[in-house]
């Protein structure tokens, strides 16, 4: 399988990922890219209903292992629906998080053994692995402030600052450990200057 447009976005609540994917989205089809937008959780019918139930503040007793499981098969589903035959057919697939998150949310998050996380998403997903990996880091107050101007949290967002302070940390160090695939993105700057490091980037990677 080759999967060498497969573009993921990363980071913790508020760091302006939907923003960022549109700016990729533009940057791609400006080069003549037919491009593939989704999401996860989510991307699919099934996914999305999964996605409402792990987000559903309605759920505040779900267990980390169950919340594992659910994100798993709503992932499952998206590869076998949307990233699998998109890439197949030479598309490009941008995606709002995909496996990072996993480790960085249900591994530095939720206290979860990150071997397990491995053998479990190593067991759907083996050959999915993003060609680029956009990170767009910004400090934990700095993505706290933009959600409360939102109006409204759901069940994740709803967590202290120490837990995104793990998730952020998580990130750093595995685009620390993958510097090859990961671009850190100071997401605490303006729209601006993240879309132009965004284009450079894409510039960089894409052109060369
Ligand atoms: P989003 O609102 O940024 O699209 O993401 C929904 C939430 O799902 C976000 O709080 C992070 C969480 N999530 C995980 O905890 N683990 C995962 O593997 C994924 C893909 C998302």
């Amino acid at each position: 399988m080759k999967n060498y447009e497969f573009i993921t976005l990363e980071g913790i609540e508020g760091v302006g990922k939907s923003t960022a994917i549109q700016v990729v989205k533009r940057i791609l089809e400006e080069k003549g890219r037919d491009v593939v937008i989704t999401r996860e959780p989510g991307g699919t019918a099934i996914g999305e209903k999964v996605r409402d139930i792990l987000l559903s503040t309605q759920n505040n007793e779900m267990s980390p292992v169950s919340e594992l499981f659910l994100l798993l098969a709503a992932r499952a589903q998206h590869l076998a629906e949307v990233v699998s035959p998109a890439l197949a057919s030479g598309k490009c697939v941008v995606c709002d998080r995909f496996f990072d998150a996993t480790f960085a949310y249900q591994g530095a998050g939720r206290g979860l053994d990150i071997s397990i996380i491995k053998s479990a998403t190593d067991l759907i997903s083996p050959f999915f692995i993003p060609t680029l990996t956009l990170l767009l880091d910004a400090p934990v107050e700095v993505g706290f402030q933009r959600i409360k101007n939102r109006g409204h949290t759901d069940r994740f967002e709803e967590q202290n600052r120490v837990f995104f302070e793990r998730i952020r940390a998580s990130y750093l160090n595995r685009a620390r450990l993958e510097p090859k695939r990961f671009c850190v993105i100071d997401a605490s700057q303006s729209l601006g200057e993240v879309s132009n490091s965004i284009e450079l980037i894409l510039q960089d990677k894409f052109d060369s």
